[in-house]
């Protein structure tokens, strides 16, 4: 079927050279750019990228209240100097409680892997697109949304949204946070962000069994959605919360002219060897906490007021 859009009568137009008024090609280009726009603002991966992509959070994004920084930022930043790929709020919209991950901006220098000698295959879009944290998440999700798999498999998700410049300066004046790692490239920028559900459970806590947990990790696996960041830092109530690495195909890190089959292979298997080493730890922490149970505290200091003066006055 021919779609006939503006643009392509401007063109077909010139290519048989019928002449048309000057306006009129500026005014169908003029609309066909403002379209452009208009779509890339509305899904955070252009068209031009192929793969799965969030869709924009519905809720009234104006009326939130946010509640507490989740993160540590002291945390992130004892990483090797790493830039943190985000900070994570426990906010209120329309009197419902989400997290909310807002993500720092990053370089295309800071995102560029290291593809020895083969650099010129990469193009910056397509690193930017699939590499930055955010877009990394939106891709993951994007997919698990789309499969109405990402309670089973991760945590519900939202969709992903973008910040005024209001929702900017309160954050900064109820937490005192600025620091986005905006650089000249982001300038003219919103903060970019993805609405989850809240976790209440911590870690390991309340979890499912490790053997189910593992079979949601394959299941992920064989979506095309690899997280390459399983550790038990990541997982909240048994669920893994954090895909800001993952790579979700279709993904230049899968990519054979990039990598060799062996490189590629061994990233597909990152997850799983991951989670067994992670629950070969856990097993071994709960069993020497089962052998020694831990000491009861000995109270080394008075607790209260009067036990204080007693303390005192008896010139201990
Ligand atoms: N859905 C959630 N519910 C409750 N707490 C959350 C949720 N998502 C994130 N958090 C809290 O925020 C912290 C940081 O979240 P997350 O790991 O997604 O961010 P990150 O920037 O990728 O961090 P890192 O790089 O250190 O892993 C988590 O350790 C957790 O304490
Ligand atoms: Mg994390």
């Amino acid at each position: 079927m021919l779609i006939v859009t503006p643009l392509f009568l401007s063109i077909s137009m010139q290519v048989y050279g019928i002449s048309k008024p000057m306006e009129y090609v500026t005014e169908a280009r003029r609309q066909q750019e403002q379209e452009d726009i208009e779509e890339e603002m509305a899904v955070p991966l252009p068209r031009s990228i192929t793969g799965p992509k969030l869709k924009a959070f519905e809720g009234d994004i104006e009326s939130i209240q946010f509640k507490k920084l989740l993160s540590s930022d002291d945390d992130e930043h004892s990483r090797d100097d790493q830039i943190p790929h985000s900070r994570v709020f426990r906010v209120s919209i329309e009197g419902k409680t989400f997290s909310l991950k807002i993500f720092n901006f990053f370089t295309i220098q800071q995102l560029r892997p290291d593809v020895f000698g083969k650099e010129h295959l990469l193009k910056d879009n397509i690193v930017r697109h699939q590499l930055d944290p955010f877009y990394a998440e939106c891709r993951a999700f994007g997919l698990l949304v789309e499969k109405e798999r990402d309670d089973e498999l991760a945590v519900r998700c939202h969709g992903y949204v973008f910040l005024s410049d209001a929702l900017e300066r309160q954050i900064e004046h109820q937490f005192g946070i600025r620091d986005w790692n905006r650089k000249a490239e982001h300038e003219s920028s919103q903060l970019r962000a993805i609405v989850k559900d809240y976790i209440v459970w911590k870690s390991l806590r309340h979890r499912k069994s490790f053997e189910a947990m593992r079979n949601n990790l394959k299941e992920l696996n064989k979506l095309g959605i690899y997280n390459m960041d399983v550790r038990e830092a990541n997982y909240l109530g048994g669920r893994l919360f954090d895909f800001s690495i993952a790579i979700t195909f279709p993904h230049i890190s899968l990519w054979p002219k990039l990598w060799s089959v062996q490189q590629i292979l061994n990233d597909k298997a990152t997850d799983l060897g991951c989670f067994d080493s992670m629950v070969e730890r856990v097993r071994k922490r709960e069993e020497s906490e089962r052998v020694l149970p831990p000491r009861k505290k000995q109270r080394t200091r008075p607790v209260t007021r009067s036990q204080k003066s007693k303390v005192l006055a008896a010139g201990i």
